[in-house]
């Protein structure tokens, strides 16, 4: 069986590009695959310096993937930190990985030109490095992630082909899973949702942050009589990602007939989505006054991933000359 893994940060509560992009696809994998899923709060503390709000987000982004349906009986839900020997994989692998390589990574470059020089850490710098760690000790397979993490792929695959050219092959190279129609899910602005937007929405919130949420979908200025152009507009385009076929072509028929506003499509896109969440917030809810049964699905996935970790460690130490010998 092939192994699938990501990990989500746990930087705030997921949205639903995340929820599309990565989540559903990665709870979906467990049916097929050996499935491991990790909270990265070590990639978190890049950017977020509270202890308390990475503590509580891995809880909750934990909560999530268990809300959706990941199964700890047939899936690994872990955090990152719990296996803390990723982070001397990253070591042995920016031993073979040069400077220019790191210097080109998208993440690395939107930090810089961020233009606040003195918030640019060396972790912001070393990111990738340590996101190929967390996915070549796992001898991955396949990893599920949104569009914008197909660079860090490429990047994982170039520093395990370098790795394996000075110290042979052991080192498996793996592939990324993109879902074409969810591989860069808008915000409500238009712009890819992402939590440095502000521009997000949240899948389990209440029904009335919900509708608050949606109610803010950036729009152009259309009166309600003028006909309207589907094709580009935000509320439509989230529309199409939880409707059936029939009536994302109704929906598309009221556009192009004119007499239909902007506010009934964010109701339709409202009652849509809140029909489809609501079973899943039920369960998110009674999870989050548990935290000891996510906690323990947390566990049951270390304890599943350890032999895999234990094993690939010994051989990279041996080969690279660190540690003792037996
Ligand atoms: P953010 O960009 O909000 O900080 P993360 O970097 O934590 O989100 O992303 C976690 C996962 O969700 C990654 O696999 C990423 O590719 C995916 N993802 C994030 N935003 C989107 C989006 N708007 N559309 C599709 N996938 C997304
Ligand atoms: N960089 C990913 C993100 O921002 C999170 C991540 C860390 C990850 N390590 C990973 C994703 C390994 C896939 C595999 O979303």
């Amino acid at each position: 069986m092939k192994r699938s893994l990501s990990g989500i940060k746990s930087t705030g509560i997921p949205h639903v590009g995340n929820y599309l992009g990565m989540i559903r696809p990665a709870i979906e994998l467990q049916n097929d695959h050996e499935a491991f899923y990790f909270i990265a709060d070590y990639h978190a503390l890049t950017t977020e310096k509270d202890g308390k709000a990475i503590y509580d987000s891995t809880l909750s982004v934990a909560a999530y993937f268990l809300a959706f349906g990941l199964d700890p009986s047939k899936a690994a839900l872990f955090r990152q930190s719990d296996v803390p020997e990723v982070t001397e994989m990253a070591w042995l692998l920016s031993s073979v990985y040069n400077m220019g390589s790191l210097e080109r990574a998208h993440s690395y470059k939107a930090a810089k030109d961020l233009g606040k020089a003195n918030e640019l850490n060396h972790a912001t710098f070393m990111y990738p490095v340590l996101m190929a760690a967390d996915i070549l000790i796992y001898n991955s397979d396949v990893v599920p992630v949104g569009a914008d993490q197909l660079q860090h792929l490429e990047m994982t695959r170039d520093m395990a082909s370098r790795f394996n050219a000075v110290y042979g092959e052991l080192l498996k190279l793996p592939e990324a899973i993109v879902n074409e129609n969810v591989a860069t899910v808008p915000g409500t602005d238009g712009r890819k949702m992402s939590k440095s937007y502000d521009n997000t929405i949240e899948p389990l919130t209440t029904s009335k942050k919900l509708k608050k949420q949606i109610m803010s979908v950036v729009t152009d200025v259309k009166t309600l009589e003028e006909p309207k152009d589907p094709t580009h507009c935000n509320v439509f385009a989230l529309y199409k990602l939880f409707a059936t076929h029939d009536e994302i072509e109704t929906m598309k028929g009221n556009y192009l007939a004119g007499n239909y506003g902007y506010g009934h499509a964010k109701l339709a896109l409202f009652e849509k989505m809140d029909a489809y969440f609501t079973p899943f917030r039920e369960n998110y809810t009674r999870l989050i006054e548990n935290p000891q049964e996510i906690e323990d699905a947390l566990t049951l996935g270390t304890e599943r991933v350890r032999p895999v970790v234990e094993e690939t460690m010994e051989k990279l130490r041996y080969a690279v000359g660190v540690g003792r010998r037996k």
